[in-house]
């Protein structure tokens, strides 16, 4: 019994002693993970920022760039960009925006545009993401427009990406807070799922948005109203590249390659899960549809220059996600 105080004693003493180390400790290691913290942060952020080059891309990299913890200086210069892009393009916005209203005059909704001139729209869902930074890129390598269709609840998670394709004349649309497949809903949820996202979208620096895409393709005459109510055109497709199940970047390219045609309004995903091979294919898809005379739009500019017949196909063609 004697023998075991001074062993007691020593495991108290012990015990205290790592106690006061652990809390002492466990402040040390606060302040150091701030500090590496920030160190990782600033890091990202100059990684994030040579990101354009081929070769220098790395989606995790870029998605903890383009975290909502970005410095606000960043954050404020792309805001600025896009504003300023925004400006200068004010007189074609504005014609743009007339060619959006008067098809909406003729149709609720569009699957396709005209055949007028051999153009074209590239459409992408549900980002901004990891993988809408290297969209962009090849984008503007190939001198293309596209029009993306943003999910309200990732634009504070990757306002960049966002403002860097308004600084760069894409068009932006609304796809809903949370792709939500709206025929399910009530009236009320349709609503705040439409207006929240538009929220987003100009809480991030957007034009309010006047295109609209329907999570999964799935709509009715009640969607149709909620979105016209709010003044924005529902764009379907014409062509499914069925990007979320495509395991070959040629072959994608090769389907998209062979259904276009003038007018032709195509579906593709930036976002929503891994996107590789869809950012792969894009620069085989841009090289192709330039060879062969296709100039690449917004939705809005394929409105304008190819004005869409008011009988628009209703019969939902392919599964889609
Ligand atoms: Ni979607």
């Amino acid at each position: 019994m004697l023998a075991q105080r001074p062993d007691q004693d020593h495991r108290e003493r012990r015990v205290r002693l790592a106690l006061s180390r652990a809390a002492h400790h466990r402040r040390r290691r606060r302040v150091a993970a701030a500090v590496l913290g920030s160190v990782v942060l600033l890091l990202s952020v100059l990684i994030g920022a040579g990101s354009g080059r081929e070769g220098t891309w790395d989606p995790v990299r870029l998605r903890d760039g383009a975290s909502a913890s970005l410095p606000e200086l960043n954050l404020q210069q792309h805001a600025r960009r896009a504003a300023e892009a925004i400006a200068t393009r004010k007189d074609e916005h504005t014609m743009e925006q007339a060619a959006v209203a008067r098809a909406l005059r003729r149709t609720p909704f569009v699957r396709v545009a005209g055949d007028q001139t051999r153009s074209v729209a590239l459409t992408f869902d549900d980002g901004p993401g990891p993988f809408t930074q290297r969209i962009l890129d090849t984008l503007r390598r190939g001198g293309a427009k596209a029009t993306f269709f943003i999910l309200g609840n990732q634009v504070s998670a990757f306002p960049v990406p966002l403002q860097r394709a308004l600084a760069e004349g894409h068009a932006i649309g609304d796809h809903t807070w949370n792709h939500a497949p709206l025929t399910r809903l009530t009236r009320r949820e349709v609503a705040s799922e439409l207006t929240d996202a538009s929220a987003a979208l100009q809480g991030a620096g957007a034009p309010a948005p006047t295109l609209f895409r329907p999570p999964y393709g799935a709509f009715d005459d009640r969607t149709l109203a909620a979105a016209r109510r709010r003044g924005m055109l529902t764009v379907l497709w014409s062509v499914d590249t069925t990007d979320y199940q495509e395991t070959s970047a040629r072959r994608m390219a090769k389907r998209v390659l062979a259904q276009v045609r003038p007018g032709s309004i195509v579906l593709m995903h930036d976002g929503g899960g891994d996107r590789t091979v869809t950012s792969r294919a894009l620069p085989l898809i841009v090289r192709g549809l330039d060879r062969r005379g296709y100039r690449m739009v917004t939705v809005p500019q394929l409105l304008m220059t190819n004005p869409p017949s008011p009988e628009q196909d209703r019969v939902r063609r392919t599964p889609v996600a």
